[in-house]
């Protein structure tokens, strides 16, 4: 049966932004707290700035599509916690990859003035701010996984933290931009570029597919092959994303990327390009794309089909 991409994703994406406005630093209530926290406002403002109003959502995505692909025959009561959980563990993943944006964009990183269309973090609120934006948003997303309202039994808690907090940290993003930034002027191997990449954007896309399939009945857990094949798929994937990301680098223009084009050659940053040229690194992501999908085959998904969707949209992206 055909999937209707557009369709899902429309409103996968505005529960999404809905849930991330009310989330992600709202104004306090009228009556609530002391007046006169300046500093917070203004870091509030730094982290809504941050999040809202731009960005693919591609990693919201995927949590709601492993979710989607692994429920099946779940009592609605348990099906409505763990959907809750699913978008919860999305706008965490993505506070997560927004935090990674406002760093990777500071002077000490890559030193980038457009992020999303705007001025970045820094730019726009200074450094410490951003650094600070940045922390928070880390922290907001750990919170978000285990509120008193968080409806997903608690075991699935634990178990989405665990997912997170080991894609963003040093055997994941965080290692892998570390690896980025020793790795200016230098001629990497190709296989010490996929170790690069697999880290700095790889870990949080599998990681998201991961977390996707934690959101499911403690009682009926995925099978192993259902687990190998979603790992295997969000390996292929998300190493395919930073592959392509490199590509758009020197193709696309800052307007249809709203940041930067041409940024990693004038900063000397080994990528795909430079490593394998174009036209390779353009069948490498097709490469990727078929064997993101030939993962899943075999899986035993109940429903696997906007994983796939979504696989044919990140290596075919024009942005
Ligand atoms: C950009 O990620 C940073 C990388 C990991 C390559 P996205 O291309 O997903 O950025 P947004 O979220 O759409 O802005
Ligand atoms: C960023 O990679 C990966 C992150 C963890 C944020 P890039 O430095 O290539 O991302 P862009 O091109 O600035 O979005
Ligand atoms: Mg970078
Ligand atoms: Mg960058
Ligand atoms: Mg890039």
């Amino acid at each position: 049966m055909s999937f209707d991409l557009a369709a899902w994703s429309r409103s996968a994406l505005d529960s999404v932004e809905t849930a991330l406005s009310a989330w992600v630093a709202p104004e306090p209530a009228a009556s609530a707290g002391a007046p006169g926290h300046e500093a917070p406002a203004a870091l509030r403002e730094a982290m809504r700035y941050a999040v809202l109003d731009g960005g693919k959502r591609l990693r919201p995505l995927l949590v709601l599509a492993a979710r989607r692909a692994v429920a099946a025959g779940e009592a609605p009561e348990v099906a409505q916690a763990l959907d809750d959980g699913a978008m919860r563990a999305a706008c965490a993943v993505e506070l997560i990859h927004a935090y990674s944006l406002v760093h990777d964009d500071m002077p000490c990183m890559d030193d980038d003035v457009l992020r999303r269309g705007k001025p970045t973090v820094h730019v726009r609120f200074g450094e410490a701010q951003a650094l600070l934006a940045g922390d928070a948003l880390q922290a907001l997303a750990f919170e978000l996984l285990t509120a008193e309202q968080a409806a997903m039994p608690a075991v699935v808690q634990a178990r989405l933290c665990r997912l997170l907090a080991r894609a963003a940290g040093y055997e994941g993003m965080a290692g892998g931009q570390a690896i980025d930034l020793a790795s200016i002027g230098q001629a990497l191997t190709e296989d010490q570029l996929r170790d690069m990449h697999r880290l700095k954007t790889g870990a949080l896309l599998q990681g998201s597919v991961m977390m996707g399939a934690a959101c499911c009945d403690p009682a009926r857990p995925c099978g192993p092959a259902m687990l190998e094949g979603l790992a295997g798929y969000g390996a292929a994937l998300g190493l395919a994303f930073q592959v392509v990301d490199d590509i758009l680098d020197v193709t696309a223009d800052s307007a249809t990327l709203g940041k930067t084009a041409g940024k990693d050659a004038a900063q000397d940053k080994p990528t795909y390009v430079s490593v394998l040229g174009l036209a390779r690194s353009q069948a490498y992501a097709q490469e990727l794309l078929a064997q993101a999908l030939a993962a899943l085959d075999g899986a035993g998904l109940p429903d696997a089909r906007a994983l796939r969707a979504l696989a044919d949209m990140v290596v075919n992206r024009s942005r």
